[in-house]
């Protein structure tokens, strides 16, 4: 599950602004969360998806990096006191802990903010030409904003300490986590210019590796060891959160992420040859322990 590009760190990195004394604080504490050790599995997905649709990682490679950028950035606020209250992330003390309560706000806006001026970066509006550049950022922020993550983590919010339905959490999931993990696989699409055939099995094996990553994310709060996974276990039920695990049992959802996993493998057979990665990443998800 490693992304065999090392260049991806490097270019991450590259669109950071440069350390001014003055606003030094704010961009170390985005490089803070930006280098912790995430999977990077969203990129991932952009790189395989622009491959398999016949483009190239060079160019999908900013897109990559915005996808991450948002990602972190929906951590370092989903941390925060006011929303789940965590001390520790991708093995690291969380980012409110290291630069207080408000740098860790700003970072969060501010790699938001990095991720669409990465888009239309002139780096890539040179590999992916204007059109390309504006229909990623239209479909990252669609997924994003408050119809897609954001929309997921006020549910989510609203949901504490109340016995929800299936269907209101899988509502839930797929906007909190599925949206993005939507954008990571369409970006790559975009960038490729994959057709509409394409674009529908990547969104469709999007959507259930996306719920399947949930269901996992949730039964690993329960049942992984805090270092493996390099943040609190047990979190969500510090916070009384409606989950998966509480709704439908440790046993029914092992069931459902495997079948999920299984559905998204089949959506891939709209491509002719060059699935093995992603049939493979998304089994890796499935069985995960961090
Ligand atoms: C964690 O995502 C948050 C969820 C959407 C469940 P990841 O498990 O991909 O986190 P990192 O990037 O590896 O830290
Ligand atoms: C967070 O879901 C999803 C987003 C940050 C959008 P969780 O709250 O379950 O993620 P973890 O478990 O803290 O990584
Ligand atoms: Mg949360
Ligand atoms: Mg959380
Ligand atoms: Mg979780």
């Amino acid at each position: 599950m490693n992304l065999s590009a090392v260049s991806f760190e490097q270019e991450l990195l590259s669109y950071l602004p440069p350390e001014e004394p003055l606003i030094r604080t704010v961009i170390e504490a985005m490089r803070y969360s930006l280098t912790a050790g995430g999977k990077r599995i969203r990129p991932l997905l952009t790189l395989s998806f622009a491959t398999l649709c016949g483009g190239t990682q060079e160019a999908a490679m900013p897109f990559a990096c915005a996808v991450e950028m948002v990602h972190t950035y929906s951590l370092i606020h989903d941390d925060l006191p006011c929303m789940d209250n965590d001390d520790l992330r991708r093995g690291k003390p969380t980012n409110h802990k290291v630069y207080g309560e408000a740098a860790a706000v700003l970072a969060g806006d501010a790699l938001l903010t990095l991720a669409f001026d990465t888009i239309l970066s002139d780096r890539a509006v040179a590999l992916n030409g204007c059109e390309k550049c504006v229909r990623a950022g239209q479909m990252l922020s669609a997924c994003a904003g408050a119809e897609g993550m954001i929309g997921g983590q006020i549910i989510d919010m609203e949901s504490e300490g109340r016995t929800v339905s299936a269907q209101h959490l899988a509502a839930m999931d797929r906007k909190k986590t599925g949206a993005l993990i939507r954008a990571a696989c369409l970006l790559g699409c975009i960038s490729a210019g994959a057709d509409e055939q394409q674009s529908k099995a990547a969104a469709r094996y999007a959507e259930c590796i996306g719920l399947a990553f949930q269901i996992v994310d949730d039964m690993l709060d329960v049942l992984a060891d805090e270092v493996a996974l390099g943040k609190p276990v047990g979190s969500d039920s510090k916070n009384n959160k409606s989950t998966y695990v509480t709704l439908l049992g440790m046993e029914e959802c092992r069931q459902r992420s495997v079948a999920l996993t299984e559905e998204a493998i089949k959506s891939l057979s709209a491509f002719p040859k060059g699935t093995e990665p992603l049939v493979q990443l998304a089994r890796q998800l499935c069985d995960r322990q961090k």
